[in-house]
């Protein structure tokens, strides 16, 4: 058994649902398998990077009640604390890496368990390498991008809130003879936008990795109405760009100002936002941080340090952290998913 070890564990970057669930497993194992203590660093970053330094240490009563069926984090988190870069109040940026590095030497900690993101995760590898921080990555973005693994924790919860969406957007769209325009987020990966759409019967998806032509859209939803439905649906990622190719902030909207008066029916647009990232995780979610969070914990026990816990091929994995910063997991355009969507005669975009 490893030594009795005091152990930190932060959340990183925008939160989603799963969180907890995650933060739940790895108390859970850390003190009832390990007997270790486990402190939880507040709001990310900037736990250790505050003085006094904010941060709570936690017992088993965290197993019990409500925690795994809450979204959000209960240690807080930012996206906005990059220690490398961090904003003050003069609006320039400092270089608060030592300053997190010895808050995690008062604190007295002997590993970091890290549950974020791919930028949180290329920042910390950072931080804990230059200040030898022993550190186990957690992924966890509802954009599912982070490379190195299939899941992260708070896609399936989101994938859930853009489908109950489109459920309830086909029935007001059939009454009003409309097309909807669902924009959801993905800010570098349409992993959302596809997977909700073919659950939720799109007739376009529109992805940051392929791209497409208005007429390409305009096209298919003329294809729709003229094969006698009364009303359309249209899903597109956040991160798509406008078709000059910009990024376009509110791209739903553009799209809707683009396509609308090119048809008699009307056109709505409904954009998602934050929506996806709140709510009660779905079992999904709470499966996948659950065994994320107890694989983090053993690997602290055997010393498999600088890596990340992953899901590959269905099966609990781990990888080198090398291997997951700086890369992000995109759609694959040739990929079975891709493929099944065009199959049901969805736009997507141009092949080849
Ligand atoms: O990375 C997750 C994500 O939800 C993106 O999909 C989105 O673009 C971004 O975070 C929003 O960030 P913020 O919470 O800063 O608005």
């Amino acid at each position: 058994m490893a030594a009795k070890l005091r152990l930190g564990i932060l959340t990183s970057g925008g939160d989603c649902a799963g969180l907890n669930a995650a933060i739940r497993a790895v108390v859970c194992r850390a003190i009832r398998t390990y007997g270790w203590q486990v402190i939880g660093i507040r709001d990310g970053s900037l736990g250790l990077l505050n003085r006094p330094l904010d941060y709570e240490e936690f017992d088993l009563r965290l197993f019990s009640g409500s925690i795994l069926r809450m979204g959000g984090t209960l240690l807080g988190t930012t996206n906005r604390g990059d220690p490398f870069s961090y904003p003050m109040p003069d609006g320039g940026k400092a270089d608060k890496s030592q300053d997190f590095i010895e808050g995690y030497r008062q604190l007295g900690l002997d590993a970091l368990v890290v549950i974020g993101g791919d930028g949180s995760m290329r920042i910390m590898h950072r931080l804990c390498r230059q200040g030898g921080i022993p550190m186990v990555g957690i992924p966890k973005t509802i954009d599912n991008d982070v490379a190195g693994t299939d899941a992260a924790i708070g896609f399936s919860t989101a994938v859930n809130v853009a489908v109950d969406a489109l459920d309830r957007l086909q029935p007001t769209a059939a009454s009003h003879h409309r097309i909807m325009i669902l924009e959801v987020m993905g800010r570098d990966a349409g992993h959302i936008a596809l997977h909700a759409g073919i659950a939720g019967g799109a007739d376009v998806i529109l992805l940051p990795e392929i791209s497409y032509t208005l007429s390409g859209v305009v096209d298919k939803l003329g294809e729709v109405m003229a094969g006698g439905r009364n009303h359309a649906l249209v899903v597109v990622a956040e991160g798509v760009r406008n078709a000059a190719g910009e990024k376009q902030s509110g791209i739903g909207h553009w799209l809707g100002g683009q396509v609308g008066p090119r048809f008699k029916a009307e056109t709505r647009v409904t954009v998602l936002g934050h929506v996806q990232r709140g709510g009660v995780p779905s079992p999904r979610d709470r499966i996948v941080a659950s065994a994320f969070g107890v694989r983090a914990v053993d690997m602290v026990a055997e010393g498999r340090f600088d890596r990340m816990v992953a899901w590959r091929g269905g099966e609990l994995a781990e990888v080198p952290l090398d291997d997951v910063v700086g890369i992000n997991r995109g759609i694959d355009p040739a990929g079975a998913l891709v493929a099944t969507a065009r199959s049901l005669g969805i736009y997507l975009g141009e092949t080849g």
